[in-house]
Protein backbone atom coordinates (compact mmCIF):
# COMPACT_ATOMS: atom_id res chain seq x y z
CA UNK A 1 0.00 0.00 0.00
CA UNK A 2 1.37 3.20 -0.68
CA UNK A 3 1.94 5.26 2.53
CA UNK A 4 0.17 8.67 1.35
CA UNK A 5 -3.05 9.07 1.55
CA UNK A 6 -4.75 8.38 -1.38
CA UNK A 7 -5.83 11.45 -3.93
CA UNK A 8 -10.04 10.98 -3.69
CA UNK A 9 -9.63 11.22 0.35
CA UNK A 10 -8.81 14.75 0.35
CA UNK A 11 -12.67 14.88 -1.07
CA UNK A 12 -14.20 12.12 0.30
CA UNK A 13 -12.08 11.46 3.82
CA UNK A 14 -13.20 14.41 5.39
CA UNK A 15 -15.47 14.77 8.24
CA UNK A 16 -16.86 18.63 7.39
CA UNK A 17 -19.25 20.16 5.30
CA UNK A 18 -16.82 19.43 2.03
CA UNK A 19 -16.58 16.29 2.60
CA UNK A 20 -20.52 16.14 2.61
CA UNK A 21 -21.08 17.56 -0.75
CA UNK A 22 -18.77 15.36 -2.14
CA UNK A 23 -20.33 12.60 -0.64
CA UNK A 24 -23.95 12.80 -0.02
CA UNK A 25 -23.83 14.17 -4.06
CA UNK A 26 -22.05 10.72 -5.06
CA UNK A 27 -24.34 8.51 -2.58
CA UNK A 28 -27.23 9.38 -4.61
CA UNK A 29 -25.85 7.86 -7.65
CA UNK A 30 -26.15 4.61 -5.30
CA UNK A 31 -23.12 4.38 -3.02
CA UNK A 32 -23.56 2.92 0.29
CA UNK A 33 -21.46 4.64 3.38
CA UNK A 34 -18.75 2.33 3.83
CA UNK A 35 -17.41 3.07 0.83
CA UNK A 36 -15.88 5.75 1.64
CA UNK A 37 -13.35 3.83 4.08
CA UNK A 38 -10.76 4.87 2.15
CA UNK A 39 -10.71 2.29 -0.70
CA UNK A 40 -9.52 3.33 -4.17
CA UNK A 41 -11.98 5.19 -6.46
CA UNK A 42 -11.36 4.12 -9.92
CA UNK A 43 -12.74 6.01 -12.99
CA UNK A 44 -13.94 4.18 -16.10
CA UNK A 45 -13.31 7.13 -18.61
CA UNK A 46 -16.11 5.66 -21.81
CA UNK A 47 -15.76 6.53 -25.49
CA UNK A 48 -19.07 4.90 -25.61
CA UNK A 49 -21.85 5.89 -28.38
CA UNK A 50 -24.20 5.10 -30.27
CA UNK A 51 -22.52 6.79 -33.33
CA UNK A 52 -19.96 4.30 -33.59
CA UNK A 53 -20.04 1.07 -34.21
CA UNK A 54 -16.33 0.76 -32.78
CA UNK A 55 -17.68 1.79 -29.31
CA UNK A 56 -20.96 0.64 -29.66
CA UNK A 57 -20.47 -2.44 -26.79
CA UNK A 58 -18.31 -0.28 -24.33
CA UNK A 59 -21.25 0.07 -21.86
CA UNK A 60 -21.25 -3.67 -21.54
CA UNK A 61 -17.73 -4.08 -21.31
CA UNK A 62 -17.21 -1.03 -18.55
CA UNK A 63 -19.40 -3.43 -16.53
CA UNK A 64 -16.89 -6.69 -16.17
CA UNK A 65 -14.36 -3.90 -15.60
CA UNK A 66 -16.62 -2.70 -12.47
CA UNK A 67 -16.96 -6.24 -11.58
CA UNK A 68 -12.84 -6.82 -11.23
CA UNK A 69 -12.83 -3.36 -9.55
CA UNK A 70 -15.53 -4.36 -6.82
CA UNK A 71 -13.68 -7.50 -6.43
CA UNK A 72 -10.11 -6.34 -5.54
CA UNK A 73 -11.50 -3.71 -2.98
CA UNK A 74 -11.93 -0.38 -4.95
CA UNK A 75 -15.28 1.54 -6.09
CA UNK A 76 -15.89 1.75 -9.81
CA UNK A 77 -17.38 5.14 -11.28
CA UNK A 78 -18.11 5.25 -14.69
CA UNK A 79 -18.09 8.65 -16.99
CA UNK A 80 -18.50 9.57 -20.23
CA UNK A 81 -15.84 11.47 -22.98
CA UNK A 82 -16.68 12.31 -26.39
CA UNK A 83 -16.78 9.07 -28.86
CA UNK A 84 -14.90 10.26 -31.82
CA UNK A 85 -16.49 8.19 -34.83
CA UNK A 86 -13.75 7.75 -37.31
CA UNK A 87 -16.29 7.30 -40.16
CA UNK A 88 -19.10 9.53 -39.30
CA UNK A 89 -17.53 12.76 -38.19
CA UNK A 90 -16.76 15.88 -40.87
CA UNK A 91 -14.31 17.39 -41.47
CA UNK A 92 -12.32 14.87 -40.22
CA UNK A 93 -12.20 12.77 -36.38
CA UNK A 94 -8.60 13.45 -36.20
CA UNK A 95 -10.04 17.40 -35.98
CA UNK A 96 -11.35 16.51 -32.60
CA UNK A 97 -8.46 14.51 -30.93
CA UNK A 98 -7.03 16.90 -28.98
CA UNK A 99 -10.86 18.12 -27.95
CA UNK A 100 -11.04 14.73 -26.38
CA UNK A 101 -7.65 14.62 -24.90
CA UNK A 102 -8.68 18.05 -23.29
CA UNK A 103 -11.78 16.45 -21.62
CA UNK A 104 -10.22 13.24 -20.49
CA UNK A 105 -7.51 15.72 -18.86
CA UNK A 106 -9.70 17.53 -17.24
CA UNK A 107 -12.39 15.46 -16.25
CA UNK A 108 -9.56 13.01 -14.34
CA UNK A 109 -7.70 15.99 -12.74
CA UNK A 110 -11.33 17.77 -11.70
CA UNK A 111 -13.04 14.39 -9.82
CA UNK A 112 -11.65 12.96 -6.79
CA UNK A 113 -11.05 9.59 -8.60
CA UNK A 114 -7.25 7.18 -8.00
CA UNK A 115 -7.12 5.71 -11.61
CA UNK A 116 -8.86 5.68 -14.53
CA UNK A 117 -9.73 2.68 -16.70
CA UNK A 118 -9.59 4.17 -20.40
CA UNK A 119 -12.20 2.50 -22.40
CA UNK A 120 -12.27 3.43 -26.52
CA UNK A 121 -11.10 1.65 -30.05
CA UNK A 122 -12.07 4.00 -32.65
CA UNK A 123 -8.80 5.22 -34.37
CA UNK A 124 -8.52 8.65 -32.86
CA UNK A 125 -10.14 7.74 -29.33
CA UNK A 126 -6.93 5.63 -28.41
CA UNK A 127 -4.64 8.33 -28.47
CA UNK A 128 -6.76 10.92 -26.82
CA UNK A 129 -7.91 8.99 -24.11
CA UNK A 130 -4.17 8.19 -23.72
CA UNK A 131 -2.63 11.97 -23.96
CA UNK A 132 -5.22 13.36 -22.14
CA UNK A 133 -4.60 10.71 -19.02
CA UNK A 134 -0.68 11.06 -19.82
CA UNK A 135 -1.15 14.85 -18.91
CA UNK A 136 -2.72 14.04 -15.32
CA UNK A 137 -0.34 11.19 -14.65
CA UNK A 138 -2.39 8.51 -12.22
CA UNK A 139 -2.44 5.37 -12.62
CA UNK A 140 -3.92 4.44 -15.87
CA UNK A 141 -4.98 0.88 -17.83
CA UNK A 142 -6.55 1.08 -21.64
CA UNK A 143 -8.93 -1.51 -22.86
CA UNK A 144 -9.53 -1.34 -26.29
CA UNK A 145 -12.53 -2.39 -28.50
CA UNK A 146 -11.19 -5.32 -29.90
CA UNK A 147 -12.37 -5.22 -33.57
CA UNK A 148 -15.13 -6.41 -35.74
CA UNK A 149 -15.51 -10.13 -36.88
CA UNK A 150 -13.92 -10.79 -40.01
CA UNK A 151 -15.85 -9.23 -43.06
CA UNK A 152 -17.79 -11.63 -45.36
CA UNK A 153 -19.23 -11.13 -49.07
CA UNK A 154 -19.87 -13.68 -51.52
CA UNK A 155 -17.88 -16.15 -49.78
CA UNK A 156 -14.81 -14.16 -49.34
CA UNK A 157 -13.65 -12.29 -45.88
CA UNK A 158 -13.42 -8.76 -46.80
CA UNK A 159 -11.51 -6.22 -44.57
CA UNK A 160 -12.91 -2.60 -42.87
CA UNK A 161 -11.42 0.20 -45.22
CA UNK A 162 -9.28 -1.43 -47.46
CA UNK A 163 -11.67 -3.20 -49.55
CA UNK A 164 -13.45 -0.16 -49.52
CA UNK A 165 -10.99 1.14 -51.36
CA UNK A 166 -10.26 -1.40 -53.53
CA UNK A 167 -13.90 -2.12 -54.96
CA UNK A 168 -14.35 1.60 -55.20
CA UNK A 169 -11.74 1.53 -57.24
CA UNK A 170 -12.87 -1.48 -59.43
CA UNK A 171 -16.34 0.17 -59.74
CA UNK A 172 -14.19 3.33 -61.26
CA UNK A 173 -12.42 0.73 -63.34
CA UNK A 174 -16.12 -0.70 -64.69
CA UNK A 175 -14.51 -4.01 -62.84
CA UNK A 176 -17.25 -4.00 -60.28
CA UNK A 177 -21.42 -3.41 -60.52
CA UNK A 178 -22.88 -0.66 -58.29
CA UNK A 179 -25.06 -3.93 -57.04
CA UNK A 180 -21.98 -5.71 -55.81
CA UNK A 181 -20.26 -2.59 -54.19
CA UNK A 182 -24.13 -1.75 -52.48
CA UNK A 183 -23.93 -5.17 -50.95
CA UNK A 184 -20.74 -5.69 -49.66
CA UNK A 185 -21.39 -2.99 -47.37
CA UNK A 186 -23.29 -4.74 -44.77
CA UNK A 187 -20.88 -7.48 -44.60
CA UNK A 188 -17.76 -5.49 -44.15
CA UNK A 189 -19.19 -4.69 -40.84
CA UNK A 190 -21.11 -7.43 -38.86
CA UNK A 191 -20.44 -7.03 -35.63
CA UNK A 192 -19.61 -4.15 -32.96
CA UNK A 193 -15.65 -3.61 -32.93
CA UNK A 194 -13.24 -1.67 -34.98
CA UNK A 195 -12.17 -2.18 -38.42
CA UNK A 196 -10.95 -5.63 -38.53
CA UNK A 197 -7.61 -4.73 -40.42
CA UNK A 198 -4.58 -3.65 -39.19
CA UNK A 199 -5.80 0.24 -39.78
CA UNK A 200 -5.30 3.10 -36.72
CA UNK A 201 -7.36 1.48 -34.51
CA UNK A 202 -6.06 -2.11 -34.49
CA UNK A 203 -2.51 -0.31 -34.69
CA UNK A 204 -2.89 1.37 -31.68
CA UNK A 205 -4.78 -0.99 -30.12
CA UNK A 206 -1.33 -3.41 -30.44
CA UNK A 207 0.80 0.13 -29.49
CA UNK A 208 -0.91 0.16 -26.32
CA UNK A 209 0.73 -3.51 -25.36
CA UNK A 210 3.97 -2.64 -26.77
CA UNK A 211 3.71 0.58 -24.23
CA UNK A 212 2.75 -1.65 -21.64
CA UNK A 213 -0.32 0.48 -20.78
CA UNK A 214 -3.13 -2.34 -21.27
CA UNK A 215 -2.73 -6.22 -20.39
CA UNK A 216 -1.31 -8.56 -23.31
CA UNK A 217 -4.29 -9.52 -25.73
CA UNK A 218 -5.78 -6.55 -25.04
CA UNK A 219 -5.42 -5.75 -28.76
CA UNK A 220 -6.71 -8.95 -31.01
CA UNK A 221 -9.36 -10.36 -29.02
CA UNK A 222 -12.61 -10.07 -31.23
CA UNK A 223 -14.93 -7.24 -29.67
CA UNK A 224 -17.91 -10.34 -28.91
CA UNK A 225 -15.35 -12.61 -27.95
CA UNK A 226 -15.93 -13.44 -24.13
CA UNK A 227 -12.01 -13.45 -23.42
CA UNK A 228 -12.47 -9.88 -23.60
CA UNK A 229 -14.82 -9.49 -21.05
CA UNK A 230 -12.38 -11.43 -18.65
CA UNK A 231 -9.58 -9.22 -19.84
CA UNK A 232 -11.52 -6.20 -18.53
CA UNK A 233 -12.43 -8.02 -15.29
CA UNK A 234 -8.80 -8.52 -14.56
CA UNK A 235 -8.14 -5.00 -16.15
CA UNK A 236 -10.36 -3.87 -12.73
CA UNK A 237 -8.38 -6.24 -10.67
CA UNK A 238 -5.14 -4.70 -11.79
CA UNK A 239 -5.75 -1.09 -11.66
CA UNK A 240 -6.76 -0.90 -8.00
CA UNK A 241 -3.46 -3.14 -7.44
CA UNK A 242 -1.75 -0.13 -9.54
CA UNK A 243 -2.97 2.43 -7.62
CA UNK A 244 -1.78 0.99 -4.53
CA UNK A 245 1.33 0.32 -5.53
CA UNK A 246 0.94 4.10 -7.08
CA UNK A 247 2.39 2.89 -10.31
CA UNK A 248 1.91 6.20 -12.58
CA UNK A 249 1.64 6.03 -16.65
CA UNK A 250 5.37 8.18 -16.76
CA UNK A 251 6.23 4.96 -14.85
CA UNK A 252 5.28 2.79 -17.81
CA UNK A 253 4.81 4.78 -20.58
CA UNK A 254 9.13 5.28 -21.00
CA UNK A 255 11.17 6.08 -23.69
CA UNK A 256 11.85 1.98 -23.73
CA UNK A 257 8.03 1.63 -23.94
CA UNK A 258 8.00 3.88 -26.77
CA UNK A 259 11.15 2.16 -28.67
CA UNK A 260 8.91 -1.33 -28.16
CA UNK A 261 6.10 0.66 -29.62
CA UNK A 262 7.97 1.75 -33.03
CA UNK A 263 9.30 -1.91 -33.20
CA UNK A 264 5.83 -3.44 -32.53
CA UNK A 265 4.58 -0.85 -35.42
CA UNK A 266 6.74 -2.12 -38.31
CA UNK A 267 6.51 -5.72 -37.13
CA UNK A 268 2.74 -5.26 -37.56
CA UNK A 269 2.96 -3.08 -40.47
CA UNK A 270 0.80 -0.57 -38.50
CA UNK A 271 -0.77 2.54 -39.73
CA UNK A 272 0.61 5.94 -40.87
CA UNK A 273 -1.35 7.59 -38.23
CA UNK A 274 0.64 6.13 -35.11
CA UNK A 275 3.56 8.01 -35.90
CA UNK A 276 1.57 11.40 -34.94
CA UNK A 277 -0.32 10.12 -31.94
CA UNK A 278 3.19 8.46 -30.37
CA UNK A 279 4.41 11.95 -30.83
CA UNK A 280 1.80 13.82 -29.71
CA UNK A 281 1.95 11.12 -26.54
CA UNK A 282 5.62 11.51 -26.19
CA UNK A 283 5.29 15.44 -26.04
CA UNK A 284 2.77 15.03 -23.04
CA UNK A 285 4.85 13.20 -21.52
CA UNK A 286 8.05 14.76 -21.49
CA UNK A 287 9.74 11.79 -23.79
CA UNK A 288 12.41 12.44 -26.31
CA UNK A 289 11.25 11.37 -29.20
CA UNK A 290 11.48 12.42 -32.73
CA UNK A 291 9.70 11.79 -36.37
CA UNK A 292 13.56 10.33 -37.05
CA UNK A 293 13.48 7.61 -34.72
CA UNK A 294 10.34 5.89 -36.32
CA UNK A 295 12.31 5.35 -39.61
CA UNK A 296 15.79 4.33 -37.42
CA UNK A 297 14.90 2.41 -34.46
CA UNK A 298 12.57 0.18 -36.75
CA UNK A 299 15.31 -0.67 -39.13
CA UNK A 300 15.93 -4.23 -38.15
CA UNK A 301 12.55 -5.49 -37.75
CA UNK A 302 10.73 -6.74 -40.75
CA UNK A 303 7.09 -6.95 -41.51
CA UNK A 304 5.71 -9.82 -38.93
CA UNK A 305 2.38 -9.77 -39.74
CA UNK A 306 0.13 -10.87 -42.26
CA UNK A 307 -2.45 -8.45 -42.26
CA UNK A 308 -4.45 -6.18 -44.69
CA UNK A 309 -4.00 -3.86 -45.88
CA UNK A 310 -0.16 -4.78 -45.98
CA UNK A 311 -0.82 -8.30 -45.79
CA UNK A 312 -3.84 -10.88 -46.30
CA UNK A 313 -5.57 -11.87 -43.38
CA UNK A 314 -7.70 -9.80 -40.75
CA UNK A 315 -7.89 -9.00 -36.85
CA UNK A 316 -9.90 -12.43 -36.07
CA UNK A 317 -7.02 -14.70 -37.66
CA UNK A 318 -4.13 -12.40 -35.96
CA UNK A 319 -5.99 -13.22 -32.54
CA UNK A 320 -6.46 -17.16 -33.12
CA UNK A 321 -2.47 -17.00 -34.57
CA UNK A 322 -1.07 -15.35 -31.07
CA UNK A 323 -1.99 -11.57 -31.31
CA UNK A 324 0.61 -9.17 -30.26
CA UNK A 325 2.47 -10.99 -27.72
CA UNK A 326 3.28 -13.42 -30.17
CA UNK A 327 4.54 -10.47 -31.91
CA UNK A 328 6.93 -9.41 -28.93
CA UNK A 329 7.98 -13.02 -28.96
CA UNK A 330 8.98 -12.72 -32.42
CA UNK A 331 11.10 -9.44 -32.18
CA UNK A 332 12.95 -11.23 -29.09
CA UNK A 333 16.21 -9.38 -28.50
CA UNK A 334 14.73 -6.02 -30.85
CA UNK A 335 12.56 -5.59 -27.62
CA UNK A 336 13.71 -3.83 -24.07
CA UNK A 337 12.49 -6.93 -22.18
CA UNK A 338 12.42 -5.54 -19.15
CA UNK A 339 10.25 -2.75 -19.88
CA UNK A 340 7.39 -2.75 -16.73
CA UNK A 341 3.59 -3.15 -18.04
CA UNK A 342 0.54 -2.73 -15.93
CA UNK A 343 0.48 -6.51 -16.07
CA UNK A 344 2.90 -6.81 -13.25
CA UNK A 345 4.84 -8.56 -15.97
CA UNK A 346 7.86 -7.22 -17.91
CA UNK A 347 7.65 -7.80 -21.96
CA UNK A 348 9.90 -10.43 -21.66
CA UNK A 349 8.29 -12.29 -19.37
CA UNK A 350 4.95 -11.57 -21.76
CA UNK A 351 6.31 -12.81 -24.72
CA UNK A 352 8.16 -15.42 -23.22
CA UNK A 353 4.90 -17.21 -22.68
CA UNK A 354 3.27 -16.58 -25.90
CA UNK A 355 4.04 -18.38 -28.90
CA UNK A 356 2.88 -18.50 -32.29
CA UNK A 357 -0.17 -20.50 -33.91
CA UNK A 358 -0.23 -19.94 -37.81
CA UNK A 359 3.04 -18.93 -39.35
CA UNK A 360 0.49 -17.76 -42.30
CA UNK A 361 -0.55 -14.70 -40.29
CA UNK A 362 2.73 -14.38 -38.06
CA UNK A 363 6.03 -14.84 -39.63
CA UNK A 364 9.66 -15.00 -38.08
CA UNK A 365 12.61 -12.58 -38.06
CA UNK A 366 14.68 -15.12 -40.74
CA UNK A 367 11.10 -16.00 -42.70
CA UNK A 368 9.44 -12.45 -42.56
CA UNK A 369 6.20 -11.86 -44.00
CA UNK A 370 7.97 -9.17 -46.05
CA UNK A 371 11.44 -7.24 -46.08
CA UNK A 372 10.05 -4.03 -45.34
CA UNK A 373 8.44 -2.60 -42.56
CA UNK A 374 7.18 0.72 -40.78
CA UNK A 375 7.35 3.84 -42.14
CA UNK A 376 10.16 5.88 -43.83
CA UNK A 377 10.97 9.72 -43.13
CA UNK A 378 11.73 11.68 -45.59
CA UNK A 379 13.44 14.79 -45.84
CA UNK A 380 14.22 17.18 -48.51
CA UNK A 381 13.27 20.70 -50.18
CA UNK A 382 9.56 19.86 -50.41
CA UNK A 383 9.52 18.35 -47.12
CA UNK A 384 12.26 20.47 -44.87
CA UNK A 385 10.62 18.84 -41.53
CA UNK A 386 9.89 15.61 -43.03
CA UNK A 387 7.03 13.16 -44.52
CA UNK A 388 6.44 9.76 -44.26
CA UNK A 389 5.81 7.17 -46.51
CA UNK A 390 4.66 3.29 -45.56
CA UNK A 391 7.03 1.24 -47.91
CA UNK A 392 4.87 -1.99 -46.91
CA UNK A 393 2.00 -0.63 -48.52
CA UNK A 394 3.75 1.07 -51.59
CA UNK A 395 4.34 -0.34 -55.08
CA UNK A 396 8.34 -1.52 -54.95
CA UNK A 397 9.25 -0.17 -58.51
CA UNK A 398 8.05 3.48 -57.24
CA UNK A 399 9.63 4.10 -54.48
CA UNK A 400 12.30 5.35 -56.60
CA UNK A 401 10.73 8.12 -59.34
CA UNK A 402 11.29 10.87 -60.67
CA UNK A 403 7.93 12.46 -62.24
CA UNK A 404 6.12 15.52 -63.00
CA UNK A 405 3.65 17.26 -60.56
CA UNK A 406 -0.33 17.06 -61.56
CA UNK A 407 -1.06 19.93 -58.81
CA UNK A 408 -4.34 20.32 -57.03
CA UNK A 409 -4.67 23.24 -54.85
CA UNK A 410 -7.18 22.05 -52.51
CA UNK A 411 -9.83 18.77 -52.24
CA UNK A 412 -11.96 20.33 -53.87
CA UNK A 413 -9.85 21.40 -56.61
CA UNK A 414 -9.28 17.86 -57.02
CA UNK A 415 -12.91 15.99 -56.70
CA UNK A 416 -13.34 18.85 -59.58
CA UNK A 417 -10.61 17.82 -61.76
CA UNK A 418 -9.80 14.26 -61.44
CA UNK A 419 -12.28 12.50 -63.43
CA UNK A 420 -11.89 14.72 -65.89
CA UNK A 421 -10.83 12.63 -69.16
CA UNK A 422 -8.49 15.70 -70.42
CA UNK A 423 -6.91 16.10 -67.38
CA UNK A 424 -3.13 15.75 -68.60
CA UNK A 425 -2.00 12.95 -66.48
CA UNK A 426 0.30 10.04 -67.07
CA UNK A 427 0.98 7.08 -65.23
CA UNK A 428 4.55 8.63 -64.65
CA UNK A 429 2.89 12.20 -63.07
CA UNK A 430 2.76 12.68 -59.45
CA UNK A 431 -0.25 13.37 -58.14
CA UNK A 432 0.36 16.68 -55.52
CA UNK A 433 -2.42 17.51 -53.38
CA UNK A 434 -2.03 20.66 -51.15
CA UNK A 435 -4.13 22.42 -48.44
CA UNK A 436 -4.69 19.44 -46.14
CA UNK A 437 -2.39 19.30 -43.18
CA UNK A 438 -3.39 20.32 -39.73
CA UNK A 439 -4.57 24.18 -40.05
CA UNK A 440 -5.43 23.42 -43.97
CA UNK A 441 -8.48 21.14 -44.17
CA UNK A 442 -8.42 21.47 -40.92
CA UNK A 443 -7.72 18.36 -38.83
CA UNK A 444 -4.92 16.63 -41.21
CA UNK A 445 -8.09 14.17 -43.16
CA UNK A 446 -7.46 10.72 -44.11
CA UNK A 447 -7.39 12.23 -48.04
CA UNK A 448 -3.81 11.64 -48.72
CA UNK A 449 -4.59 7.95 -50.57
CA UNK A 450 -6.38 10.26 -53.15
CA UNK A 451 -8.04 7.63 -56.04
CA UNK A 452 -6.76 7.56 -59.13
CA UNK A 453 -7.35 9.20 -62.46
CA UNK A 454 -10.58 7.00 -63.77
CA UNK A 455 -8.14 7.06 -67.38
CA UNK A 456 -5.41 5.78 -65.89
CA UNK A 457 -7.49 3.10 -64.03
CA UNK A 458 -9.00 2.13 -67.43
CA UNK A 459 -5.54 1.54 -68.77
CA UNK A 460 -4.55 -0.94 -65.32
CA UNK A 461 -2.69 1.91 -63.70
CA UNK A 462 -3.09 0.90 -60.02
CA UNK A 463 -0.77 3.11 -58.20
CA UNK A 464 1.14 6.50 -58.64
CA UNK A 465 3.20 8.26 -56.40
CA UNK A 466 0.77 10.72 -54.50
CA UNK A 467 2.24 13.55 -52.16
CA UNK A 468 0.17 15.41 -50.00
CA UNK A 469 0.13 17.56 -46.52
CA UNK A 470 -3.03 14.93 -45.73
CA UNK A 471 -2.61 11.51 -43.63
CA UNK A 472 -4.50 8.38 -45.12
CA UNK A 473 -6.09 5.68 -43.38
CA UNK A 474 -4.59 3.27 -41.54
CA UNK A 475 -6.52 1.09 -43.76
CA UNK A 476 -5.25 2.35 -47.59
CA UNK A 477 -2.01 1.56 -49.73
CA UNK A 478 -0.33 2.52 -52.31
CA UNK A 479 2.98 4.72 -52.91
CA UNK A 480 1.59 7.83 -51.08
CA UNK A 481 3.93 10.23 -49.30
CA UNK A 482 2.28 11.73 -46.34
CA UNK A 483 2.45 14.37 -43.68
CA UNK A 484 4.71 17.13 -45.56
CA UNK A 485 5.78 19.54 -43.22
CA UNK A 486 5.73 22.29 -42.89
CA UNK A 487 2.02 21.51 -44.55
CA UNK A 488 0.81 24.34 -47.20
CA UNK A 489 -1.29 26.57 -45.24
CA UNK A 490 1.78 26.79 -43.00
CA UNK A 491 3.81 28.15 -45.72
CA UNK A 492 5.82 24.80 -46.51
CA UNK A 493 7.35 24.45 -50.04
CA UNK A 494 4.75 22.13 -50.69
CA UNK A 495 2.50 25.70 -51.41
CA UNK A 496 4.81 26.59 -54.15
CA UNK A 497 4.50 23.35 -55.90
CA UNK A 498 3.11 23.95 -59.65
CA UNK A 499 1.79 21.66 -62.30
CA UNK A 500 4.53 20.05 -64.37
CA UNK A 501 7.54 20.90 -62.12
CA UNK A 502 9.71 17.66 -61.65
CA UNK A 503 9.73 16.11 -58.33
CA UNK A 504 12.56 13.34 -57.44
CA UNK A 505 11.87 10.49 -54.92
CA UNK A 506 14.44 8.51 -53.57
CA UNK A 507 12.96 6.71 -51.05
CA UNK A 508 16.18 3.98 -50.32
CA UNK A 509 18.46 7.54 -49.22
CA UNK A 510 14.60 8.81 -47.82
CA UNK A 511 15.17 12.23 -49.70
CA UNK A 512 12.00 13.92 -51.82
CA UNK A 513 13.22 17.09 -53.63
CA UNK A 514 11.68 19.56 -55.98
CA UNK A 515 13.64 20.56 -59.05
CA UNK A 516 12.81 24.49 -59.31
CA UNK A 517 15.28 26.62 -58.88
CA UNK A 518 15.81 28.59 -55.61
CA UNK A 519 15.07 32.04 -57.38
CA UNK A 520 12.17 31.00 -58.93
CA UNK A 521 11.38 29.79 -55.11
CA UNK A 522 11.35 32.78 -53.88
CA UNK A 523 9.52 34.73 -56.58
CA UNK A 524 6.49 32.39 -56.38
CA UNK A 525 6.51 32.62 -52.22
CA UNK A 526 5.62 36.41 -53.08
CA UNK A 527 2.78 35.69 -55.42
CA UNK A 528 1.54 33.05 -52.60
CA UNK A 529 2.21 35.46 -49.64
CA UNK A 530 0.47 38.36 -51.53
CA UNK A 531 -2.76 36.28 -52.51
CA UNK A 532 -3.41 34.89 -48.80
CA UNK A 533 -6.71 35.46 -47.50
CA UNK A 534 -8.01 35.93 -44.24
CA UNK A 535 -8.70 32.84 -42.28
CA UNK A 536 -12.62 31.81 -42.51
CA UNK A 537 -12.36 30.29 -38.96
CA UNK A 538 -13.39 32.91 -35.97
CA UNK A 539 -14.47 31.29 -33.74
CA UNK A 540 -14.50 28.05 -31.22
CA UNK A 541 -12.98 25.13 -31.48
CA UNK A 542 -11.54 25.35 -35.15
CA UNK A 543 -10.00 28.84 -34.09
CA UNK A 544 -8.35 27.18 -30.91
CA UNK A 545 -7.27 24.80 -33.08
CA UNK A 546 -6.01 26.00 -36.03
CA UNK A 547 -4.42 29.30 -33.97
CA UNK A 548 -2.21 26.75 -32.04
CA UNK A 549 -2.05 23.29 -33.31
CA UNK A 550 1.48 22.01 -34.43
CA UNK A 551 2.81 20.38 -37.53
CA UNK A 552 2.83 16.86 -38.19
CA UNK A 553 6.17 16.18 -36.91
CA UNK A 554 5.60 17.60 -33.94
CA UNK A 555 2.63 15.10 -33.39
CA UNK A 556 -0.11 17.35 -34.37
CA UNK A 557 -1.20 18.94 -30.50
CA UNK A 558 -1.98 21.88 -29.62
CA UNK A 559 1.57 23.78 -28.47
CA UNK A 560 -0.21 24.61 -25.25
CA UNK A 561 -1.09 21.13 -24.44
CA UNK A 562 2.15 19.52 -24.46
CA UNK A 563 3.58 18.37 -21.14
CA UNK A 564 1.64 17.87 -18.06
CA UNK A 565 0.20 19.81 -15.32
CA UNK A 566 -0.27 16.87 -12.61
CA UNK A 567 -3.00 15.69 -10.46
CA UNK A 568 -2.83 18.17 -8.14
CA UNK A 569 -5.89 20.58 -7.51
CA UNK A 570 -6.04 22.62 -4.39
CA UNK A 571 -8.92 24.68 -4.12
CA UNK A 572 -12.28 23.21 -3.18
CA UNK A 573 -15.71 23.89 -5.11
CA UNK A 574 -17.69 25.63 -2.40
FE1 LIG B 1 -13.70 3.03 -35.91
FE2 LIG B 1 -12.30 2.03 -38.10
S1 LIG B 1 -14.04 3.33 -38.02
S2 LIG B 1 -11.99 1.77 -36.01
MG1 LIG C 1 -9.18 6.27 -40.17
Amino acid sequence: MADKPLRSQKSYGKLDRDGFIHRSWIKGTGLPDHVFDGRPIIGICNTWSELVTCQVHLRELAGFVKRGIWEAGGVPIEFPAMSLPETQMRPTAMLFRNLLAMEVEESIRANPIDGVVLMGGCDKTTPGLLMGAASVDLPAIFVSSGSMLNGKFQGHDIGSGTDVWRFSEAVRAGEMTLADFMSAEAGMSRSAGVCNTMGTASTMASLTEALGISLPNNAALPAVDSRRKVLAHVTGNRIVQLVKDDVRISQVITRQAFENAILMHAAVGGSTNAVVHLLALAGRLGVPLDLHDFDEIAREAPLLVNLMPSGKYLMEDFCYAGGAPAVMKELGSLIHRDAVTVSGLTQGEIADAAQVWNREVIGTREAPIGPSSGVWVLKGNLCPDGAILKPSAATPELLTHRGRAVVFETIEDYHARIDDPDLEVDATSILVLKGCGPKGYPGMPEVGNMALPPKLLHQGVRDMVRISDARMSGTAYGTVILHVAPEAEAGGPLALVRNGDEIVLDGPNRTLDLLVDEAELVRRRQAWEAGREPSKYTRGWYKLYIDTVLQADRGVDLDFLVGKSTADVTRESH
